[in-house]
This record gives C-alpha cells, structure tokens and sequence, in this order.
C-alpha cells in the first residue's frame, strides 16, 4: 500500500495504472475508519483492479459552528485497516495541498441539498460537492463508491455527475451497521456509555416505521410522529429532522408510494447522528 500526500503523485499513479488497462476504484472518506469505510473499499475491490481511498478532513463541508477541530483522527490505525482489504493508493493530502493560498472556487448542486441537512448545515453539501469534484479529477477513478447511510450526498454526488458529464461511475453501498442497529459513524466516538444506549432509537425508529407501513400505513404524519415520539421517548435526545422524501428528489412526499426514504437527524449529547431507511409499499 503506498501513501501519497500529493496530487501530481496520485494523478501520476493512476494515470499509469489506466494506461496499463486496469480499472480504478475509489472511496473518499475523512477517515477514523470503520467497517462502514471498509465495506465500501471491498466493493471497489470487488469491481476494480486496483483501489484508492482519501483520507482528509475536509474543512469546506463543515460549518464555524462544528466539530472540525474535534473530529477523530487516527492515521496509523486507518492505514492498517486499509491494508487488510486491501487499498493500493491512499491519499492523505494536507489542506493546504487541498486549499492552497488564493483558493476561491466553488461547485453547488442546488435542489437536491436544500433541505434536511442542507438546511440545518448551510455550505455543507457546496463543500462535498467540492471535495468530492476536486478528488475525482485528481485520482480519476473510472469507479467512485458512496455510503448510502449518507443518502443525501449520495444523491447530490450522483446529480454532480451527471450535470457535469464527469467520466465516473458513481455507485452507493448499504449501510453498515452496530450488532445492535446503530449506524457505524466516526461521530458515534462522542457518545457517552448512557447516549449511546439512546442512539439505538435512530434505527428502531426505522424498523417501527417499516411495521407500520407493512401494516398498511400510508400518511407520512403519523408515521413521522410515531418516529419522533419513539426517539424523544430515550434521554439525551433531540430530533432535528424526521421527513418521509422521495428518495430522487429528497422533497417530501404526501403518501407512501413504492420507494419512500425516511431520513433522521438527531442530536444524542453532543453527537449529531444521521440514519435513514427505504420504505417500500405495493
Ligand atoms: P465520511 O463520513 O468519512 O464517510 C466516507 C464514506 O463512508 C461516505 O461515502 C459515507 O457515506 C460512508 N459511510 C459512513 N458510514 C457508513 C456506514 N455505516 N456504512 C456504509 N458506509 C458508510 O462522507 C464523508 O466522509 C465526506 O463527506 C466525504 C465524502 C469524504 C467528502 O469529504
């Protein structure tokens, strides 16, 4: 496994690996993995010949008021759970070889990011689709995999493709989760023993809204309240959002139809947690 800190080395790596006939498969991530990471760079395995992952925390997405000065970091440890895979190419560039001196240039995708988190995190989505645009066309995967536990960055980084007739393939993957259903997330390391027990309510809150929908519910209202009343019913818990979207659009739908996506935000202690689930009706 070969570790890069700068741009020319990685363009140069793959370029000369597409040169030789061989397929690039590529997972971004701010590292601190888990196998939710993992999951996804054996799926690149599994699809390409030879795999790069990045590992930056990329200062754009995230807002004045956020964790970017906490966020977990742990190289050493990243590095060799990349080499079990096995990853060929990680990229860990500094931000100034990201951002350097005079930077000013921006990508926004406009529909799909102006609600749930795009609301409550204004410029987050602008600084993935950045990141993301700049990463590309640096390492120039012919494959680019996306978790779908982040669904609506999947969406906006499947858009920015297509607008901006990228050459890469985006594809999502499932999401990895805890024995007992929480989410797999590096921000889950800010839970305490007591919010973490809350946290399990994200994804039971998902599984209660698929019984009421195999039930025969269709109102997104009732499901929704039943969703945040089963949430807010564990301690430390704040519900920023609970919307039943199409999982296209990420506008809010009027009644279940077959694919309907159900997205949460929710605060437990100082951790912002995301989850979602496809719902499906006939
Ligand atoms: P990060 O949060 O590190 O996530 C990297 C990738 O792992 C994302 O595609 C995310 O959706 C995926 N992922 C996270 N948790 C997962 C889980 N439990 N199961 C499956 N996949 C999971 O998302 C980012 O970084 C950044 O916004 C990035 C795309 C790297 C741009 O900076």
């Amino acid at each position: 496994m070969e570790l890069f800190k700068r741009v020319d080395e990685v363009r140069t790596w793959s370029r000369r690996t597409r040169a030789a006939g061989l397929t690039v498969g590529f997972v971004p991530t701010m590292g601190f993995l888990h196998e939710g990471h993992l999951s996804l760079m054996r799926q690149a395995r599994e699809k390409c010949d030879r795999v790069a992952a990045s590992i930056f925390v990329n200062p754009m997405q995230f807002g004045p008021k956020e964790d970017l000065a906490a966020y977990p970091r742990d190289l050493d440890r990243d590095l060799e759970r990349m080499s079990s895979v096995p990853v060929d190419v990680v990229f860990h560039p500094d931000p100034e070889e990201v951002y350097p001196p005079g930077y000013q240039t921006r990508v926004e995708v406009t529909d799909v990011t102006r609600d749930l988190c795009g609301r409550y995190r204004p410029g987050h989505f602008t600084g993935v689709a950045t990141v993301v645009l700049k990463l590309f066309h640096i390492v120039e995967p012919d494959l680019a995999i996306f978790g779908e536990k982040d669904y609506q960055q999947l969406v906006t980084i499947k858009r920015m493709a297509r607008d901006l007739n990228l050459d890469v393939r985006v594809e999502g993957g499932v999401t990895v989760r805890e024995p007992d259903g929480l989410a797999m997330s590096s921000r889950n390391t800010y839970l305490s023993g007591e919010e973490r027990k809350s946290a399990r309510a994200l994804s039971s809150s998902l599984g209660l809204a698929r019984d009421m929908v195999a039930a025969g519910q269709r109102d997104p209202a009732r499901i929704i309240e039943a969703v945040r009343r089963h949430i807010e019913d564990h301690p430390h818990t704040r519900v920023e959002y609970a919307e039943l979207v199409d999982p296209e659009t990420m506008q809010a739908v009027d009644r279940i139809g077959p694919r309907t996506l159900l997205v949460l935000s929710v605060h437990v202690g100082r951790a912002r947690l995301i989850d979602n689930a496809v719902l499906t009706a006939s």
